[in-house]
């Protein structure tokens, strides 16, 4: 049985209009004061709530909500929402363990072990988005769809539509806003040892939503940035993550069609620049060539072409600038 507070936000969400305290008392066979304590409590969860003369009116909210992300390809049972956790890929995986039902997605507001590519901590504060995908594809791994840039992409254009900006994507996996990483992904697979299969495919997405540049530990000052690190967001994240999972089930049930490659391509800075990058512990440098139709990345080296089809590189400057 859901708290008085929700009933009374359920009640202002439907009816977008200014509702008094003495309605919604009535409504709820509660107390006035028991309303007001409601509307006190969510306040304080993060609900935005105007308190006018004549009652109050629900503005929007800054409170991750199942009900509010789950659209026809998630459904909101299996939306999971944590205050705080280690790692969401490592919740997503347990669940997987625990024969979750899938498409699943875990969500956090914090993570106190959020982890990148190569095992790199990712800070996690409050406030942004922190979000791991669960899907059971139980294919072989050259079936599985690109699922990493199916997501970039699927990120890429959220971004665009909420910002009004156009965001870049450094391959593989890393989005960049005003030369500045903005969000990472992490793609990782189960296999079913009997099957030969990959059972489970977890993707992570963390995608700093509104922080202030000086927020930011000074590392990462120069390197990373936020949504809307000025300004008020335009967008919930409630809204961001419905449109960012919306775009990514249209994109994996519009396969074989390939368009997607081509967005990719557009958006992706890398190509004709110089990159350098580690391969079997031989340092390599080389220009960008192309990314091909599996989403590998051509470098011309002194060595000659090399196909990347994993990996990190790394460039000296990012949209003109100069990078440590
Ligand atoms: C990277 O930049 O190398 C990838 C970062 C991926 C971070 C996300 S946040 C949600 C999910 N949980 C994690 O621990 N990692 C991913």
């Amino acid at each position: 049985m859901r708290g008085t507070k929700y009933k009374v936000l359920a009640l202002l969400k439907q009816s977008k209009a200014i509702v008094s305290g003495e309605a919604l008392a009535k409504e709820l066979h509660v107390s006035r004061t028991a309303v007001w304590k409601a509307i006190r409590d969510l306040d304080k969860m993060g609900y935005q709530i105007d308190h006018l003369a004549n009652g109050y009116r629900f503005i929007s909210s800054n409170v991750l909500e199942a009900e509010e992300i789950a659209f026809s390809s998630l459904l909101s049972e299996n939306i999971l929402i944590e205050k705080s956790i280690d790692s969401t890929m490592n919740v997503a995986k347990l669940a997987a363990m625990n024969h979750q039902a899938t498409p699943a997605l875990f969500l956090t507001e914090t993570q106190s072990g959020g982890r990148g590519r190569y095992g790199r901590p990712f800070f996690s504060p409050e406030g942004q988005i922190y979000m791991t995908l669960l899907l059971e594809p139980n294919q072989t791994f050259a079936e599985l769809p690109q699922y990493t840039l199916l997501t970039a992409v699927a990120v890429a254009l959220a971004i665009d539509e909420a910002t009004g900006k156009s965001c870049s994507i450094k391959w593989v996996n890393d989005l960049f806003l005003d030369g500045k990483k903005v969000c990472g992904i992490l793609s990782e697979a189960m296999s079913d040892f009997e099957t030969g299969q990959i059972s489970h495919v977890t993707i992570g997405i963390g995608l700093n939503f509104s922080i202030k540049p000086e927020a930011f530990p000074q590392e990462l000052q120069t390197i990373a940035t936020s949504l809307f690190p000025e300004s008020s967001p335009t967008i919930t994240r409630n809204e961001l993550i419905q449109n960012i999972w919306r775009n990514f089930f249209e994109l994996l049930d519009g396969l074989p069609d390939t368009a997607y490659l081509d967005y990719y391509r557009n958006k992706s800075f890398v190509i004709g620049k110089v990159v350098n990058f580690t391969q079997r512990g031989v340092n390599y440098t080389g220009k960008a060539l192309r990314i091909t139709d599996a989403g590998e990345l051509v470098v011309q080296t002194t060595a000659g072409e090399m196909t990347l089809s994993s990996g990190e590189v790394s460039l000296s400057t990012i949209d003109g600038k100069q990078l440590k």
